[in-house]
C-alpha cells in the first residue's frame, strides 16, 4: 500500500512540476521574443499609393480566361479582329461647328486612315446612321463642342453598336504643340492600347483598336497611343525616328493630343431615348471611392 501511495504522490508532483516548467519556458520565450523585437529595426512602411490601395475589380481580365476569349470571339468587334471587315469612319460634329472643332475633326481624320469628315447640317444623327450602314461605314464619330471648345465624343460602332460617350478635355491641336514634328503621312499607324485591364476596359480598348485598319505600315513609323491611367484615357500621336549612328530612337509628337473620360457605354447604335446602357458613369457614387477604377 505504501509503495502505491508513494508512486501516486510522486507522479502527481512530477506532472505538476512539468506543468509549471512549461509555463516558465513559455514565459521565457515570450520575454526573449519581446527583447528581440525591441532590437529589431521597425518594419519598413510601404508608402500608400493609389496604385497599391486600388480596390480589386472582379472583372480584371486574365489573358487565359476562356470565357473572356469566347465573349471576345463573338462580340461586335469579332468580325474586325478576324479580318472580315475593314474600318471606314465617318467623323461629324454637332450643328454649326466652330473653328477649333472643325480643325480637330480634320486632324483626327489624318490620324485615322479611311476617315471622312462630314458636316451634317441639321440632319439628325439617327437619320445619318442608316445611311452610313448602307454605305459600309463601320463607325460614326461625333465631336461635340461647348463655347467653341470640343468637349464630347460619341463613338458609335456600326452596324450593331456599341456606342460610347466620352468627355473630351485638354485638346491640343497640331500647331499648339510645343515641339511638334512634321505633318503626319498617310501610312497606317501602329496602335498601342495601354493598361486597359477590366472587362469594360477591354471593350473600350477593342472599340479604339477597330478604328484603325489591320497591318500597320511600319515604314511610316507612326504610332497612335491610348493610355489609360485612373480611368483617364490619354491619346497621343507620335512618329519615331532612328538617329543614324548611335542606334538611338527618338520620338516626335505629331499631335493632336487629348484626354477622354468614359461617360457611358450603350448597347446598339446611337439612341438617346431607348438605348440600353451597359455601363454609366455615376459621378457621386463612383467618384466617392478614389481607389476604385473601372477601365
Ligand atoms: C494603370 O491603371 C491603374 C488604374 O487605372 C492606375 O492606377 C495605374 O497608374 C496605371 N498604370 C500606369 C503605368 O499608368
Amino acid at each position: 500500500v505504501s509503495k502505491q501511495l508513494w508512486h501516486t504522490v510522486c507522479c502527481k508532483s512530477l506532472s505538476e512540476n512539468c506543468r509549471s516548467l512549461l509555463i516558465w519556458l513559455f514565459c521565457f520565450l515570450y520575454w526573449c521574443f519581446n527583447i528581440f523585437s525591441l532590437f529589431q529595426a521597425p518594419p519598413k512602411e510601404v508608402p500608400k499609393t493609389i496604385e497599391n490601395q486600388r480596390i480589386y475589380d472582379e472583372t480584371t481580365v486574365n489573358p487565359e480566361d476562356e470565357e473572356v476569349a469566347f465573349d471576345e470571339g463573338t462580340d461586335e468587334f469579332s468580325a474586325y479582329f478576324s479580318r472580315l471587315t475593314n474600318p471606314k469612319v465617318l467623323i461629324t460634329t454637332s450643328d454649326r461647328p466652330r473653328g477649333r472643332t472643325v480643325r480637330f475633326c480634320e486632324q483626327l481624320a489624318t490620324v485615322i486612315p479611311h476617315a471622312h469628315v462630314y458636316y451634317r447640317r441639321g440632319l439628325a444623327l439617327k437619320r445619318v446612321i442608316p445611311q452610313c450602314v448602307s454605305r459600309g461605314f463601320t463607325y460614326v464619330m461625333v465631336i461635340n463642342e461647348d463655347r467653341k471648345v470640343p468637349n464630347g465624343l460619341v463613338l458609335c460602332h456600326l452596324p450593331d453598336g456599341p456606342t460610347a460617350h466620352f468627355k473630351v478635355s485638354n485638346v491640343r491641336l497640331r500647331k499648339e504643340m510645343k515641339r511638334r514634328g512634321k505633318e503626319p503621312t498617310e501610312h497606317i499607324p501602329e496602335v498601342i492600347l495601354n493598361n486597359f485591364s477590366t472587362r469594360l476596359g477591354h471593350s473600350i480598348g477593342r472599340l479604339f483598336a477597330a478604328l484603325f485598319p489591320h497591318d500597320p505600315q511600319f515604314v511610316g513609323r507612326q504610332v497612335a497611343t491610348f493610355h489609360n491611367q485612373r480611368d483617364f484615357i490619354f491619346f497621343r500621336f507620335h512618329r519615331y525616328i532612328f538617329k543614324n549612328e548611335k542606334k538611338k530612337v527618338g520620338i516626335q509628337e505629331l499631335g493632336p493630343r487629348f484626354t477622354l473620360k468614359l461617360r457611358s457605354l450603350q448597347k446598339g447604335t446611337f439612341d438617346s431615348k431607348f438605348g440600353e446602357y451597359e455601363w454609366v458613369h455615376k459621378r457621386h457614387e463612383m467618384d466617392s471611392s478614389r481607389r476604385k477604377f473601372h477601365l
